[in-house]
């Protein structure tokens, strides 16, 4: 391995050499020069570019590795300890979180799929046939709309299993549905359409995220049948994107007069929904599984799904089946932002469309998530009775109504001191709205004895903040 040597060392300074090499070596580590995991020069090379006795060098790693700047790993040498971070982590924050979090036992936070549950057999078979088989022009860049194979496929399945009407034309894949999202916010200016209506209580930062792609937003109410249709008509908006099937954050589906409203304003005002159906595939309710939106006026609905809760959010996949009007115009603002999404794993999912293997796993998948359901709801009924839980049984998380007076920030900041990290309805929140107390619970990525021992806490800190034993009667 090759190395540089940096080393300024002088005989007739008043300092030991030991010294010299240890106080060189500390300083290019806290300045990050050399990072952690980066071996060092075995001892008798280093001292034989430096023309010093191998025990100088021996010592100064000793006392380097002594004070933890240095490790020795057996067989390959000394190296700077990989425990060491010289420059601050930077997290951003993104769509869906505030950057960086405690570490906690238990994580009730939302948006995430258990990743453990990722079918690696499935998507290597997958991935593996179509490396097997791929010509050479399916590794050029792909069709900007994604590859006619899974255009295809996700075509047959939506309509299949969302009931979405649409052609593998009008199907565009995309990188995520926050990839899409942007796209059509860079779409719709087109249209003369600068105004984006946002459900109130929603993901706050998905309206930044909207605001900074170059739309202003209104946030609509949103009540136990879904988005208040008459407040989207007076917002003056002519687009709006909704959550139906299991609005988020408070879980409610969009009922049948609501999701008629809706078409009919988006036909009055030569408008556009943007359904995001992000957990469409998870229904554990005892009534009907409602279908898609986009069905009820495929010509202005943009239906959005993604792989992020079926499979994981690591494969950044998602898709949109695209009104005729729109595809045009989205089209040419992908032509400027990007050059498509990774071919080959657009066609490891199309095969596993195809073979059936995405079907099965999503049987497996449902059944585990519905195990979870049901144990959080015995978890509330039996250590957090005060609560209700809201909304259908549906996706990955439910909303947790609390009753009026709790104060949700004491309760959070108390579940923390136990260790269980979870949101407030607050968080989602623009501005106070006089709603009931609640927390969003996200139950899918602890094991089934954790999440009852999670809401045994949550329980625990709840009388904390109460100070006052629940009874479940104060909810009105
Ligand atoms: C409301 C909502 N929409 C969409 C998504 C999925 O976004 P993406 O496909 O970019 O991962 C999520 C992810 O958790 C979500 O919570």
């Amino acid at each position: 391995m090759s190395w540089r040597t940096s080393f300024d060392i002088s005989r007739n300074s008043g300092e030991s050499l030991t010294t010299q090499i240890q106080r060189v070596l500390k300083r290019e580590i806290t300045e990050g020069v050399l990072h952690p995991g980066t071996s060092l020069p075995p001892s008798r090379r280093l001292a034989d570019d430096l023309d010093v006795s191998r025990s100088v060098v021996v010592e100064a790693y000793g006392q380097l590795i002594a004070e933890g700047y240095l490790e020795a790993v057996q067989g390959s040498g000394t190296r700077v300890a990989r425990h060491l971070s010289t420059t601050p982590e930077t997290v951003v924050p993104t769509l869906l979180n505030e950057g960086r979090v405690p570490s906690v036992r238990w994580d009730l936070r939302t948006g995430r799929a258990n990743l453990s549950h990722f079918p690696y057999r499935e998507w290597l078979a997958g991935y593996q046939r179509v490396l097997q088989t791929a010509r050479q022009s399916d590794l050029d860049y792909p069709p900007l709309s994604g590859t006619p194979a899974l255009r295809e496929e996700l075509a047959r399945h939506l309509g299949r299993v969302r009931g979405v009407r649409t052609t593998p034309g009008q199907v565009m894949v995309v990188s995520g549905f926050a990839h899409g999202l942007g796209l059509l916010c860079a779409a719709l200016p087109e249209l003369r359409i600068d105004v984006l209506a946002m459900e109130e209580p929603g993901l706050l930062r998905q309206r930044e995220f909207v605001r900074e792609a170059g739309l202003r937003t209104r946030a609509v109410p949103v009540d136990d049948e879904g988005i208040d249709v008459e407040a989207l008509a007076r917002s003056g908006a002519r687009a709006v994107l909704v959550t139906p099937f299991h609005q988020f954050p408070t879980g409610v589906t969009m009922s049948d007069e609501r999701r008629a409203a809706l078409a009919r304003w988006a036909r009055d005002v030569d408008g556009y929904v943007i359904e995001d159906d992000y957990d469409g595939d998870f229904w554990f309710d005892r009534r009907a599984r409602p279908l898609a939106l986009q069905r009820h006026a495929p010509e202005r609905v943009v239906y959005a799904g993604t792989t992020s809760k079926s499979l994981v959010p690591g494969l950044r996949l998602g898709w949109l089946a695209v009104p005729g009007d729109l595809l045009s115009p989205l089209e040419r603002a992908r032509s400027r932002r990007d050059l498509g999404s990774d071919s080959l794993t657009q066609l490891a999912f199309a095969e596993l469309l195809g073979s059936g293997s995405y079907d099965r796993h999503m049987r497996r998948l449902r059944a585990r998530y519905r195990l979870r359901r049901e144990t959080l709801a015995d978890a509330v009924q039996h250590s957090l009775p005060q609560a209700r839980i809201s909304g259908a049984a549906a996706g990955l998380h439910a909303y947790l109504r609390l009753p009026h007076g709790t104060d949700e920030a004491e309760l959070v900041a108390a579940a923390l001191d136990r260790s269980v990290l979870v949101r407030s309805g607050r968080e989602f929140s623009s501005r106070p709205t006089g709603a009931r107390p609640a927390l969003v619970v996200g139950y899918t990525s602890l094991p089934r004895s954790g999440l009852a021992e999670a809401l045994r806490q949550l329980g625990a800190a709840y009388t904390d903040v109460s100070g006052r034993a629940p009874t479940a009667a104060r909810i009105a």
